[in-house]
């Protein structure tokens, strides 16, 4: 094994003295074992004695770092035949461990092992002759010999797509610190990731062992958070908490791998224009040269990209997941709201914000789900009603059937498909039509009532304005003139844009308005269109509109400047409505990419839609479609499907 460096950090601490003592604290090793590179942390998890050993003198007199496979053969004895199985399922399983640990092998076992050096292996210890200061899962590690220290390995990843701020790592003080570790030849972002050997699922750890990415708007114990702005990312101190509903994840096991990229405060950005204090996270579907979507680009993205990654939270206050989960094509959701503590997490309109979880198959979507959504009941009963809005499915996708090749008929196929699942079929209807009919505005305004676009046409644009302007803007822009002589930090167009339309605005009475209208529709929506809920299914409804048909959107293409989001159409239902919002890939569609100038594919995803907090009936739907092969995991890369 090759030890690239021994990272050294000076920390200088102001005191009282004339000069400060020299600190010097080790953020841990580099090593490289055939053509792959870990991270090896500073503090190890165990103390092999290696005094009573009868290999002790030979281990001190060979390499200082060993890389070890520990096993577990508590039942008894341990032979070759032992070996070839741990071997087997150990190369099947993990990412981490490579036969390169089976230089030292440790096994835990009450007798001495019948097992000789030989096959690379050079040193065999046992439980039964060295102790170990404590209780270790099986898996790989690297063992310092003088000391007997054992330390985990955790594998580097390269982030290719530039996904994310930095990599984190435990600081073993139930915080994190940015990792300090770099793979030759990579020039970007590394990402630890821990032996998945090292983990074991259970009812009240669901998620162990589960690397997940986390945008970089939640606060993390030790970690400075950034909102995509430089200026914010260097104005305040690293948080000294760890916001709640990561937390519910960490309890559950998950382990935090990275910050991902988020466009900036929040807001909707377009690559590449409008990413102007980071660089846009690249999209890894078919010429990779796509727009990522926004605000949850690097979440989106690095599920996309990374097989080495399970999950990435995002949030979604106006599309921050559901666009990211469409144009990368995996599952990804907007829950309803309030599902999840919001505390610690930076706001773009509290009356709206979200917090969702991408992944790349619909059953460990739900076990995050189930578990992440924890006020929430399980369902697994589903509606009957299907509804299919016409007016949001486009007048082409009613031509009978819709033409082949295009992403109307994979829709179409998909949605066949789920009529036979559910022994039903869907209900066409407009909901211009259906609104201009029931709305509760028709007694309390005019009949007919003004249609939905002037009822929400500001509303989304009013509240994230002034909600922002007066929790995130004011408050850090007068914290950085305050200290930095006056000046005023930089603002992407995006958010520049939208604080200054609300600058011009009334917040009192614009607020209060747009609260109104945005009731109003979901009154509307909950009540009338999804006909409210029962107790077997949940919701009595499913609503489904297009997400991601497989458009391009080049991310070389110059745009023209950001105006503030008004308007209203099918996907800003859920914002107002308080429902969840998921987002289920179909199909991918072929495109001939103006980049590779050769046919490449684009994801087609579909929106599901249901009654406020009946999310983990949604989740369950999912799993149960999968099964049934209806659904089908993504892989990553530039095709969705193998
Ligand atoms: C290892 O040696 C120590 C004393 O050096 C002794 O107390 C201990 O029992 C020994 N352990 C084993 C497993 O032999
Ligand atoms: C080495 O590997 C071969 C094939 O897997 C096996 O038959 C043999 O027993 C191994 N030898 C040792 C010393 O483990
Ligand atoms: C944590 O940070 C907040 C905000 O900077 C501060 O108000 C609080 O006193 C800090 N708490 C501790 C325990 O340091
Ligand atoms: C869910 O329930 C837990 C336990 O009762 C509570 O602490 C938490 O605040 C609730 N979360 C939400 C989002 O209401
Ligand atoms: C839905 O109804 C509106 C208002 O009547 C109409 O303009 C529109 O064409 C309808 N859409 C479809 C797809 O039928
Ligand atoms: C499907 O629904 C029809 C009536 O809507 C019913 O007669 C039939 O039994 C159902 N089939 C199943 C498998 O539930
Ligand atoms: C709206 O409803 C009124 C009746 O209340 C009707 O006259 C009008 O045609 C409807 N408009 C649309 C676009 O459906
Ligand atoms: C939406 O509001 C903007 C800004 O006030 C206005 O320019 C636009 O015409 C409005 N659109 C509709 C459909 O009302
Ligand atoms: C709210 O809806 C009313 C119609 O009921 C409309 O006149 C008004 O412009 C809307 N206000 C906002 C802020 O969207
Ligand atoms: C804002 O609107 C409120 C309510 O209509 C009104 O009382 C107040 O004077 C307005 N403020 C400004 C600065 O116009
Ligand atoms: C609405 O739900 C009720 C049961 O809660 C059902 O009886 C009724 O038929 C449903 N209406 C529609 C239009 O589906
Ligand atoms: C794709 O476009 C390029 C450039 O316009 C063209 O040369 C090529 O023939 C096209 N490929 C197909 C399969 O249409």
């Amino acid at each position: 094994m090759q030890l690239l460096s021994t990272v050294l950090v000076a920390l200088v601490f102001s005191g009282t003295r004339l000069a400060d003592a020299l600190q010097i604290s080790s953020a841990g090793m580099t090593a490289l074992l055939g053509s792959v590179a870990y991270h090896v942390a500073p503090t190890p998890v165990a103390t092999l004695s290696l005094s009573n050993s009868s290999e002790a003198a030979s281990l001190k007199s060979g390499e200082t770092f060993v890389p070890f496979t520990f096993v577990d053969a508590s039942g008894g004895s341990f032979g070759p035949g032992d070996l070839a199985s741990v071997v087997a399922k150990n190369a099947a399983s993990d990412d981490v461990w490579s036969p390169n640990f089976l230089t030292g092998l440790y096994i835990s076992s009450a007798a001495a092992p019948s097992l000789s050096p030989g096959n690379g292996t050079e040193i065999i210890l046992s439980s039964s002759d060295t102790p170990l200061s404590a209780s270790i899962p099986p898996g790989p590690y690297i063992v310092n010999t003088v000391t007997g220290n054992v330390f985990e390995a955790w594998r580097l990843y390269s982030d290719e797509n530039q996904a994310f701020l930095y990599g984190t790592v435990p600081d073993g003080e139930g915080g994190f610190t940015e990792l300090d570790a770099n793979i030759d030849g990579a020039a970007t972002v590394s990402v630890a990731v821990p032996s998945r050997l090292y983990f074991t699922p259970t009812a009240e750890k669901p998620l162990a062992g589960a690397r997940i990415a986390v945008k970089d708007i939640y606060d993390l114990q030790g970690l400075r958070t950034g909102c995509g702005s430089r200026a914010y990312f260097h104005q305040y101190p690293p948080k000294n908490t760890t916001c709640p509903a990561i937390q519910r994840l960490i309890d559950g096991g998950a382990i935090i791998v990275a910050k991902a990229k988020t466009s900036q405060f929040a807001n909707g950005e377009t690559a590449t224009d409008d990413w102007v204090d980071y660089h846009a996270p690249y999209n890894p579907r078919g010429d990779g040269y796509q727009d990522g979507s926004s605000s949850s680009t690097g979440s989106g993205t690095s599920i996309a990209a990374y097989s080495w990654l399970d999950y990435a939270v995002g949030s979604d206050t106006g599309g921050s997941m559901r666009g990211p989960a469409g144009v990368n094509g995996v599952f990804g959701n907007r829950p309803s709201h309030g599902a999840v503590p919001l505390t610690d997490v930076m706001p773009l309109a509290p009356e709206l914000d979200s917090g969702g979880i991408f992944a790349r198959d619909a059953k460990s979507w739900q076990v995050a789900g189930n578990w992440w959504y924890q006020n929430f009941t399980q369902f697994n009963k589903y509606p009957s009603t299907i509804l299919f809005p016409v007016d949001a499915w486009g007048s082409s996708f009613l031509t009978d059937p819709p033409k082949a090749g295009t992403a109307d008929a994979m829709f179409n196929t998909f949605i066949q498909k789920l009529e036979g699942f559910l022994n039903t079929s869907r209900t066409e209807f407009n909901l211009t039509t259906m609104w201009n009919a029931t709305s509760p505005l028709i007694a309390n305004v005019s009949n007919p009532p003004p249609p939905l676009r002037t009822v929400l046409n500001t509303t989304y644009a009013d509240l994230i304005a002034l909600d922002q302007i007066s929790l995130v803007a004011d408050p850090f822009i007068a914290d950085y003139k305050a200290s930095h002589a006056g000046q005023s930090p930089f603002i992407d167009p995006v958010p520049l844009a939208r604080w200054t339309y609300g600058r011009t605005l009334n917040a009192t009475e614009r607020k209060a308005e747009a609260i109104t209208n945005k009731t109003v529709l979901m009154n509307w929506f909950q009540n009338t269109v999804l006909n409210g809920t029962n107790d077997e299914t949940c919701s009595n409804a499913i609503f489904l509109y297009p997400q991601s048909s497989g458009k391009t959107n080049y991310r070389n293409a110059y745009l023209d400047p950001p105006t503030p989001p008004f308007g209203f159409s099918t996907d800003t239902i859920a914002i107002y409505a308080e429902t969840p919002d998921m987002v289920v890939p179909v199909g991918e569609l072929p495109y001939n990419s103006t980049i590779s100038l050769t046919i490449e594919t684009l994801p087609v995803t579909i929106s599901f839609v249901a009654q406020k907090n009946c999310d983990l009936m949604l989740f369950s739907l999912f799993a149960a479609l999968q099964d049934a092969g209806i659904v089908s995991p993504v892989v990553t890369g530039q095709k969705m499907f193998a």
